[in-house]
């Protein structure tokens, strides 16, 4: 037997895998249609028909709601360290601060990337929303969204200059901002009102 054989796979089992990989990223109709009785998989998940239960799909859509949990608690909690930053006099303060800001800023980023995939994933692979207006307003409000997280780098780098001329009320107001994004970007996922 030629050396390292034994370690190649059976094309039967690499098939079998194949198909279980296939099966887990997307929601084939062909896959899902003797279990579901139904060909619009995107549509029995959107309404998380009982014929759905245990779908790996579901598994996207946890990770989706979780992500987005960690990113809005950071677009939430660096303004308001902008806020403290604003008032802040004492040198030790502000770089503690700063590093914290710098910190929180960094695992953000981190966390939005995955989160905004699995929205798309759903959208674009999985099909739900496809072609309704709901899903091309939440798209909007999810680019203002990122308007504003570039934003808070932006601010980040002119505290780190030390050259912020903007007052703690302001940072307040700001603050604010993200709380209606996502108020409308839940309310566009949860009523889809178009
Ligand atoms: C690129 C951005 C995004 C895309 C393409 C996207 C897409 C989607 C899709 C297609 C679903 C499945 C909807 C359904 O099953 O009816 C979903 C679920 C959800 N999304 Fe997003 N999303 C994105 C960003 C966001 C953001 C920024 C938030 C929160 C502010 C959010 C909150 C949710 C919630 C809470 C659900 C679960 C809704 C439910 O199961 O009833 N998504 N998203």
């Amino acid at each position: 037997m030629a050396k390292g054989a034994s370690k190649r796979m059976k094309p039967g089992v690499a098939v079998q895998r194949g198909r279980a990989l296939r099966v887990f990223l997307t929601a084939t109709p062909r896959h899902f249609t003797p279990r579901c009785g139904a060909g619009n998989i995107a549509g029995a998940l959107q309404n998380n028909s009982p014929t759905t239960q245990g779908h790996p799909m579901l598994w996207i859509k946890t990770f989706h709601i979780v992500l987005i949990a960690s990113w809005f608690a950071s677009l939430f909690y660096l303004p308001r360290i902008f806020v403290n930053l604003a008032m802040e006099t004492e040198p030790a303060a502000v770089k503690r601060l700063l590093i914290m800001a710098r910190k929180l800023f960094r695992f953000m980023s981190f966390v939005a990337v995955p989160a905004l995939a699995c929205g798309l994933w759903l959208w674009l692979v999985v099909g739900i929303g496809s072609g309704q207006g709901w899903i091309h307003a939440k798209v909007g409000v999810v680019v203002l969204l990122i308007v504003y997280h570039a934003y808070c780098g932006v601010l980040l780098r002119t505290f780190e200059r030390g050259e912020n001329r903007r007052s703690h009320k302001w940072y307040r107001m700001f603050n604010e901002l993200p709380v209606l994004g996502m108020l409308a970007a839940v309310a566009l996922v949860v009523i889809k009102p178009f």
